[in-house]
């Protein structure tokens, strides 16, 4: 696989874990965490096979898959059986997969936790290792429920390790997810940013961004016909808009968001990572492991509110020590949150000078192509649609919609209280 020589986190994390511990694994991003759980999980596997030997979880459906493929390709030479179980696609495959016990499944814990409770065709009660991959994303997103129900159906007696970039403060909540005196090793380093990351920021104001991007994207495109370009979004909607845009001014794309449908969501995926399609344009749903070499610029169309998000965006180019670009796209209204990712990263990123001259040349050509692709989807209900389909599904299930929501308000609500009285403990001693 051309892996000549161990990464940090490999060297010091596969040991521990070969010697059974509990382990805590914090490490850039693109720095061969997958490898550092994968070996030692297939190493003891190896020796005593049987299923379902480990469960590992993740925040999103691709990441899902792309931990899969590796261990597929890890195992081979063990004949290691895999299973994908995520939202999206076919329950009833899913509940035979999991019959024919593989050796390794690997979930998003909404889509397991359903299995949990609906189906009893397999058991987790064996499992010898529990993986939480991008584990604060895990632990301190609204996944608490799901995680509940799976945690109830795992044995207590089991190695657990948690894996990510970014690990603060998640450290307080190791208590409630049952690991035991855990082996901690965090990458030293002055910045959560990789070295060979070039991070900049372009200046504009908000009415005339989408007529930069488009500019910059073509000029980046034009200068470098090998490589592939991930822009980042806010919302499924402007991602929507912006695939149109791009559809419109000729730059062939592909678009990821939590509203395409699953099988539009891999295929557009395997385009990209394929090199079919040089422009990926998504919301935060691939900011997290997605590891595809080709891509060498990451185009933040809008500031990440949360620091964190923004250190997951770029680090998805700039991996296993290449080289790779930023660019932020920065208006009047986002000087704060700048000033709040510099901090956090401990970084400064540098000014990228667009030609303003080339970007207003398209301005006109932009706004109209924008506002044809708002006017299709309005048309098309977009989001509205969405809304209606989840409510349809849950009175289905036989539930009551308002109650849901209600629910969950409030079990975010508790857990918010249950963290904050964690950390003003945790400050006062
Ligand atoms: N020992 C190694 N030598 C060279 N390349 C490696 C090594 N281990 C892993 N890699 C490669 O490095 C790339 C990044 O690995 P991986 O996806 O595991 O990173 P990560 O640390 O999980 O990043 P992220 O935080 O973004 O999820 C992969 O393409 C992987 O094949
Ligand atoms: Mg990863």
């Amino acid at each position: 696989m051309g892996l000549s020589k161990p990464t940090p986190i490999q060297v010091n994390c596969v040991p521990p874990i070969l010697n059974g511990q509990d382990c805590i694994g914090c490490a850039k991003t693109g720095s061969g965490k997958t490898a550092a759980f994968a070996l030692p999980i297939l190493q003891k596997l190896s020796e005593d096979p049987y299923g379902i030997y480990a469960l590992v979880l993740t925040p999103t459906r691709e990441l899902a898959f792309q931990i899969a493929e590796q261990f597929k390709v890890l195992g081979k030479p063990i004949g290691i059986r895999v299973s994908v179980i995520t939202g999206g696609l076919d329950m009833m495959q899913q509940g035979l997969d999991l019959a024919v016990k593989p050796h390794i499944v690997i979930s998003t814990p909404g889509r397991l936790s359903d299995h949990i409770q609906s189906c009893d065709t397999f058991s987790l009660k064996k499992i010898k290792f529990l993986v939480l991959d991008e584990a604060d994303r895990l632990i301190e997103d609204d996944f608490g429920e799901q995680l509940e129900a799976i945690f109830k159906a795992i044995p207590k007696k089991r190695q657990t390790l948690l894996f990510s970039a970014t690990m603060t403060k998640t450290l307080e909540s190791l208590q409630e997810i049952g690991m035991n005196k855990p082996f901690f090793w965090q990458q030293k380093s002055e910045t959560l940013l990789v070295d060979g990351l070039d991070q900049n920021y372009c200046l504009m104001a908000a009415d005339v961004k989408d007529a930069y991007l488009m500019h910059i994207l073509d000029k980046f495109t034009e200068e470098n016909p090998r490589s592939s370009v991930i822009i980042f979004t806010n919302t499924c909607k402007y991602t929507q808009i912006l695939g149109m845009i791009c559809t419109s001014l000729g730059l062939n794309c592909v678009i990821l968001h939590a509203m395409c449908k699953q099988k539009e969501r891999l295929a557009a995926l395997a385009k990209f990572k394929s090199n079919q399609v040089k422009i990926l344009i998504a919301t935060d749903v691939a900011s997290r492991g997605l590891d595809i070499p080709t891509v060498d610029l990451i185009i933040n169309h809008n500031v990440p509110s949360r620091p964190k998000d923004y250190v997951h965006r770029v680090g998805r180019t700039a991996r296993a020590g290449r080289g790779g670009m930023s660019i932020t796209l920065v208006t009047q209204f986002d000087i704060k949150l700048i000033h709040a990712i510099e901090e956090f990263t401990k970084q400064k990123m540098t000014e990228y000078k667009a030609e303003e001259k080339k970007a207003l040349q398209i301005l006109v050509e932009v706004a109209t192509a924008r506002r044809e692709a708002e006017i299709k989807l309005d048309e098309k209900d977009f989001g509205e649609r969405h809304a209606i389909n989840k409510r349809k599904r849950l009175i289905l299930e036989g539930k009551d919609p308002e109650k849901e929501e209600k629910e969950k308000q409030k079990y975010l609500k508790q857990k918010h209280k249950a963290w904050k009285k964690q950390r003003t403990k945790k400050t006062k001693t």
